[in-house]
């Protein structure tokens, strides 16, 4: 079982995103697939609107997800940690224990652009493209960390 986690800021917008891309692209294997966000904006909170729709647009219903805050304890409870930009990199290696817990931590267009660094654009005060941009580098980003779980 590996288990994946995908983080963001508010836990409504990429990263609720980036697991129901995952979740639909690993449902055969042995892959447990959870997001959090950094912030305690939106604990409780249904996704973002607009990514419930571009999700819907590809046949995902990412509607069973509430919003939770990242904690310390998702260090243990899961192997790779997924973050979308640089700001969630730096607030989730604040909370790193130890070596081990930083070296979970990957920023997600690494796997598509290695050594790059290249944020997921936070698109919660722009426009609905903003979610298309974010759906494909979502979309591409999983297609490789599929191939790397099989
Ligand atoms: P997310 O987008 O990190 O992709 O979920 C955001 C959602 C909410 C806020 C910021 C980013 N906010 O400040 O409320």
């Amino acid at each position: 079982m590996v288990r994946v986690l995908m983080v963001c800021l508010g836990n409504i917008c990429r990263s609720p995103l980036a697991e129901g891309i995952l979740k639909s692209k690993t449902f055969l294997k042995n892959v447990k697939v959870d997001s959090a966000g950094t912030g305690a904006y939106h604990i409780g909170s249904l996704p973002d609107k607009r990514s419930i729709a571009i999700a819907k647009q590809h046949n995902l219903d990412i509607t069973d997800h509430r919003g939770r805050q990242f904690s310390v304890k998702d260090f243990d409870d899961f192997d790779v940690i997924y973050v979308m930009d640089s700001s969630n990199y730096k607030n989730v290696i604040r909370l790193a224990r130890n070596e081990q817990d930083e070296q979970k931590v990957k920023m997600i267009l690494n796997e598509v652009f290695p050594g790059e660094n290249l944020d997921v654009p936070d698109p919660y005060t722009g426009g609905s493209h903003g979610f298309r941009i974010v759906y494909d580098m979502l979309n591409e980003a999983c297609d490789i960390i599929v191939e790397k779980l099989s």
